[in-house]
């Protein structure tokens, strides 16, 4: 619309509806927090939604579980509307009908069905008001349409709809019918308040049906109006665990399909789990059954070697994570080396071409620029420097049972293999720790600690205790 038109620009709402409780998924979870691609169904609906309207104009409808459920998406900016009893979907507007008293128009989307992208909500949207329409619904033709409700139009060639029939009222010729309707829809809202209090509960489930409102709006001369997307799968629900499996799997192929061709090289993508949020830069490869997820980052040239899991973590540019590597909340920089089977817990900061080696765990450290912890080691809450090798089998020790303290380990520091670091303590510049060191106290720059028993020799002692036993 031109700018000098915009004061006459309708107002427009949408409004979720997620106060279901999901029967069929049989789960403690409310069904909108169920996941797909990585996060609640909910979260994917709504972040569809604030890319048409405003957050300030979005109503998300809860119920079940409400509490939880909200905070889920809270982040977002959305507000709330508490349907306390869900009595059905067009009961779920019902309750909404003082937030919405504000607005020309109303977007209503299913909070169960998470592919739905902005350009056919912006579609739908358009359509809705070049028709001049009191409700528009989405449709799509079904394959397989069981379960979902019916599109009864006018007659085949119209815009115009007659009603919907939910599949249990359905009449076996129209079990037939393939056209579904999506559970998206726009109505004007004056038509909608004047018309909705007319819906019943006269139907097998004994709840109000939002689909009733095509046959009481057309009853009352209003003009209802279908638009079918080509896009089926974008308004798949997810009632079931099977839909859910099914949408999750769409997802993450539609996700590694776009890493492919943004240049990410993808080895057996069905093998792969990447979440929705996931950033991988090009030229970075990913080995089969690998999992990244949450908002991890991979920048260029990376290398991830099979069952290694990547959680919320950010990763510079050519660094190797070798095989069966976990990370939580890591951070990574340019050129290092992972693995194999290194555990990076929250709050690792491993520095530009550091060495992470077998069996590590790390915690809250930052491990400096080229420093190396090869072997079997414990690092947690430790400031390690650059240039420092950390033998095998080092520890640690950060707690005493009730405080957790810090290591300070200083740059170019090489601790002994087999070392315990009684923390809080400091090695410092270019210090040594003798290999099997328990070091309680600091130890000086540039010096050498030694913290172990001295080694006892007793010549011949060997052959002397063979000879006693040998059998008389
Ligand atoms: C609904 C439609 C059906 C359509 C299908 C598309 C109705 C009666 N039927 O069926 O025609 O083909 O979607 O996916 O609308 N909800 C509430 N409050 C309630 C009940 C439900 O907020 O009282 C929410 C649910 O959390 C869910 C959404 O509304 O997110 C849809 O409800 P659901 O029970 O999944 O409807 P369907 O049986 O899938
Ligand atoms: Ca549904």
């Amino acid at each position: 619309m031109s700018k000098t038109s915009a004061a006459a620009e309708p107002k427009v709402a949408i409004a979720i509806m997620a106060a279901g409780k999901g029967t069929r998924l049989k789960s403690q979870l409310p069904k909108v927090l169920h996941e797909v691609g990585g996060k609640p169904l909910l979260a994917h609906v709504t972040a569809a939604a604030v890319r048409v309207v405003p957050a300030n104009d979005i109503f998300a409808i809860i119920g079940h579980e409400a509490e939880r459920v909200r905070s889920a998406v809270a982040d977002t900016g959305v507000n709330f509307v508490l349907q306390s009893e869900q009595r059905g979907t067009g009961h779920a507007l019902m309750v909404a009908r003082e937030a919405l008293s504000a607005y020309d128009h109303v977007i209503v989307l299913s909070g169960d069905a998470p592919q739905i992208t902005p350009q056919t909500i912006a579609r739908l949207l358009n359509f809705h008001l070049d028709e001049r329409a009191a409700m528009t619904l989405l449709s799509a033709d079904f394959a397989q349409p069981t379960g979902y409700g019916r599109v009864i139009r006018k007659s085949p060639r119209s815009a115009e709809v007659r009603e919907i029939v939910e599949e249990k009222s359905t009449r076996p010729a129209q079990k037939k019918i393939k056209e579904v309707n999506a559970g998206f829809y726009v109505f004007a809202v004056p038509q909608l308040l004047a018309n909705i209090g007319k819906l019943s509960t006269a139907n097998p489930h004994a709840e109000y049906y939002l689909t009733d409102m095509a046959g009481t709006l057309r009853k009352a001369g209003e003009r209802v109006v279908a638009y079918k997307t080509e896009n089926s799968s974008e308004v798949l629900g997810a009632n079931t665990r099977r839909e859910l499996s099914l949408i999750d799997h769409q997802m993450r192929m539609r996700k590694c399909q776009q890493l492919m061709a943004d240049g990410v090289t993808i080895f057996y993508p069905a093998t792969c789990v990447i979440d929705n949020d996931v950033e991988i830069a090009r030229d970075s490869v990913i080995e089969p059954f690998v999992q990244i997820l949450g908002k991890t980052s991979i920048a260029k040239g990376c290398r991830i070697r099979s069952y290694s899991v990547i959680h919320d973590s950010q990763i510079g540019s050519n660094v190797l994570i070798r095989n069966g590597c976990i990370l939580e909340e890591a951070r990574i920089a340019q050129n290092a080396v992972l693995g194999p089977y290194s555990h990076l817990r929250p709050g690792s900061e491993i520095g530009a071409g550091a060495h992470v080696g077998n069996f590590v765990e790390t915690k809250k450290i930052k491990l400096g620029e080229g420093s190396k912890a090869n072997h079997l080691t414990y690092l947690g809450d430790a400031e390690i420097g650059a240039g420092v090798n950390i033998g095998a089998g080092t520890i640690t020790c950060n707690y005493d049972g009730v405080n957790k303290h810090t290591t300070i380990i200083e740059d170019g520091v090489f601790i002994g293999s087999d070392s315990t670091l009684v923390a809080p303590v400091r090695v410092g510049k270019g210090a040594y720790v003798g290999a099997a060191s328990c070091i309680t106290h600091d130890v000086p720059e540039d010096a050498l600690a030694i913290g172990r028993a001295q080694q006892v020799v007793k010549a011949g002692w060997a052959s002397e205790k063979r000879a006693s036993r040998k059998p008389k």
